[in-house]
This record gives structure tokens, C-alpha cells and sequence, in this order.
């Protein structure tokens, strides 16, 4: 049985200060039996996360934590890199690797991110890796094509128990922060390819691994979406820097 998880990815938004009241508001929406059916990540940025981690275990809250990118060596003359296990230190248990803006803006090549992916497991912690194809490849009825490669890559010489754990996220690149959802029937469909993918490769490891969908989700799609037997949860980008939004995309039954 997965459980399902709604993750909040920030991007560059939220000082230290912010994020102290976001993940106070956030426990305030939500009640324990929420927890108990979904499991609820945030991921600051770096430089909210130890504040973010103190509130969340001063106060005993059930929230946890996820960074939106690593580097994938321990240390070393890397300016400006964070390494996974300055993250697992702060009780990071989740890390997102492979975003699309990772890809796209900053150039994370598919050889890059499975490095990264490794290091995550290597350091104690949990891949979100995230796949996705661009609007022109879906027009051009590509976007299994691409999800295989960038699947097959990023997931290369993992083991069958660090796919058990793994987090993957569909996310179309042309539904990330325009407004533009696929439609649950759509992605619900990629992310069934993605389960079959992985059971070619990993056999039964793809019934426990969780796949989210992200794009555009928000508390009026994401209960259709969360309909979809493939669809273990969601990354949520926009709709997770208001905590009363979140809530309620965390809530999705409601
Ligand atoms: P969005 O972002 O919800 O704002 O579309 C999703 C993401 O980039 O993870």
C-alpha cells in the first residue's frame, strides 16, 4: 500500500523568517488524521531550512522536510554547492533532483542527475526525481520517448530496494507555473508508463514506488488528479507558498 505524498517545492521564494510562520500556518490547517493519509513535505530553500527544521521539531510536528537540489560529491572546491549530507544533518529526508528549472535553466544534464540521485541514497535520504517532457515533444507525440530516456537514466545502477523508496515526478514541462494542468486522464496515463517502466527493470519495486504528478496543480484539480490509480501525490509549486492553499491541496478529499 503507498502512501501518498504532497510535496510543497518553493523555488526561490520564502527568507528564513518566512518560512518559520509558512510551516507554523501549515500545522495549524492540518490534523492528525491528515498525516495519517498523506504524507506532507516541504522544501524551502536552502537557507530556510534550518529554521524551517527547528519549528518542525521544537514543536513536534509531522511535516517533513525535502531540499530542491544537492550536489552530488560529499565536499570539496564546489563554490556555491550544498552536499547531500550537509542536508541529511539538518534532517532533510527528501530531496528534489532533476527538477525541470534544474534541466532547463541551470543545464542538469541526465548523467548529472543520476549522480545526484545516488548521492541522495548514499547520504540517507529519498530522490524526488523529477521527468517530464517540453510542449514541443508532446506535440510532436513524444512523450514517452522522452520519459524512458530520462527514466532510464536518471534510475541507472540503482537497486531494487532504493527503487522501493524512490519518489518520482511527472511533470510536463509545459504545466509547470502556467496555469496550463495535463488532464488527469493524460497524466494519470504517463505515470502508469512510468510504473511500467520501472516494473521491466526493477519488478516488484514499481508497486511501491511513488509517482506524483506536478503542474499547475491547485486545491480546485488536484482531487481528480489524486483519482488516478498511478498517481501516489503531488509537487506542488505556486499553490504551496499560501499555507491555507496548501492545506487544502493537502486535503484533497475534502
Ligand atoms: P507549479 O510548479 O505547481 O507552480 O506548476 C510545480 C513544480 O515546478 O514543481
Amino acid at each position: 500500500m503507498r502512501k501518498d505524498l504532497i510535496a510543497g517545492n518553493w523555488k526561490m521564494n520564502a527568507t528564513h523568517l518566512d518560512a518559520i510562520q509558512m510551516v507554523q500556518k501549515l500545522s495549524y490547517r492540518l490534523n492528525d488524521s491528515d498525516f495519517d493519509r498523506v504524507e506532507v513535505v516541504v522544501c524551502p530553500p536552502y537557507t530556510a531550512l534550518r529554521s524551517a527544521q527547528t519549528v518542525i521539531e521544537t514543536d513536534h510536528l509531522r511535516i517533513k522536510l525535502g531540499a530542491q537540489n544537492c550536489h552530488y560529491a560529499d565536499s570539496g572546491a564546489f563554490t556555491g554547492a550544498i552536499s547531500p549530507g550537509m542536508l541529511a544533518k539538518l534532517s532533510v529526508r527528501y530531496v528534489i533532483v532533476g527538477h525541470s528549472e534544474r534541466r532547463h535553466v541551470f543545464g542538469e544534464t541526465d548523467a548529472d542527475i543520476n549522480r545526484k540521485v545516488k548521492a541522495v541514497y548514499e547520504a540517507g535520504m529519498i530522490p524526488i526525481f523529477a521527468v517530464g517532457e517540453l510542449e514541443a515533444e508532446r506535440d510532436a507525440g513524444r512523450t514517452e520517448e522522452r520519459v524512458r530516456s530520462q527514466f532510464a537514466a536518471g534510475t541507472s545502477g540503482l537497486t531494487q530496494e532504493q527503487v522501493n523508496s524512490l519518489v518520482v515526478a511527472y511533470e510536463p514541462v509545459w504545466a509547470i507555473g502556467t496555469g496550463n494542468t495535463a488532464t488527469p486522464d493524460d497524466a494519470g496515463a504517463v505515470c502508469t508508463f512510468i510504473r511500467e517502466l520501472a516494473a521491466d527493470s526493477y519488478g516488484d519495486a514499481a508497486d511501491h514506488m511513488r509517482i506524483l504528478y506536478g503542474g499547475s496543480v491547485n486545491p480546485g484539480n488536484v482531487a481528480a488528479i489524486m483519482a488516478k490509480a498511478d498517481i501516489d501525490g503531488a509537487l506542488v509549486g505556486g499553490a504551496s507558498l499560501d499555507p491555507d492553499t496548501f492545506a487544502s491541496v493537502v486535503r484533497y478529499w475534502v
